[in-house]
């Protein structure tokens, strides 16, 4: 296919969503594993509508939540990018900066280096001030990736979404600033 990645990183390519991506995202999103931080799972149901709503995204802001594959192997991987969020709080509407990915490929550096390469693509294509990352504070892997990517912590907040779960409610806050922050 021309032109398939929209950008790349050393191993992993960036790209928008395609039909054969809903089994595998399924897999990803329906796996306790993966969503032990989340309040739910996520039926297959739920993930075709994600699918079109990061491609609408991509359409009218140049960024979303994007597929992830290794260029070498091409397997895909998960999500990493860019979201709006509207959902009512003190830190919203925002852009956020996150990652999910199948356990399989986890602890190969692939959420890091992924992380920063939407940190330079949003540098070098999109007039953005500032993203930010939400994550439980029980979540130290997805913590972790926010620090070794250089963002800022603004601190820990009570996420609206999660009022009915005491265990994922408090959640640690990052912001880059892109006129300040730099990759790390
Ligand atoms: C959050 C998540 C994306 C983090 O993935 P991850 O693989 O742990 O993250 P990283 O890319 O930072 O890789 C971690 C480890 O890979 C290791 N690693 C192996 N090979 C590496 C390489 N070539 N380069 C860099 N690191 C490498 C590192 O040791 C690193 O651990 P360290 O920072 O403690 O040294 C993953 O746990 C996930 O998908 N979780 C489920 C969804 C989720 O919770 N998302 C966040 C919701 S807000």
């Amino acid at each position: 296919m021309k032109n398939k990645y929209i950008f790349k990183s050393k191993r992993l390519g960036f790209r928008t969503w395609k039909g054969s991506d809903l089994e595998e995202m399924t897999l990803i999103n329906s796996s306790k594993e993966v969503m032990k931080y989340f309040p739910n799972t996520q039926t297959k149901e739920h993930t075709k509508q994600f699918i079109a709503k990061m491609n609408k995204s991509f359409e009218q802001n140049s960024y979303c939540y994007f597929a992830v594959d290794i260029l070498k192997t091409q397997e895909f991987i998960g999500f990493i990018g860019l979201c709006k969020q509207i959902y009512k709080s003190n830190f919203t509407p925002n852009i956020d900066i996150g990652w999910r990915l199948s356990s399989k490929f986890w602890n190969k550096g692939f959420a890091t280096e992924g992380a920063r390469a939407c940190i330079s693509y949003a540098t070098e294509n999109l007039a953005l001030e500032k993203i930010i990352s939400v994550t439980p504070a029980i979540n130290i892997s997805s913590e972790n990736v926010m620090k070794k990517i250089g963002m800022h912590k603004i601190g820990i907040i009570n996420h609206p979404l999660l009022k009915n779960d005491k265990k994922l409610e408090s959640c640690v806050l990052y912001e880059w600033n892109f006129a300040v922050h730099k990759i790390t």
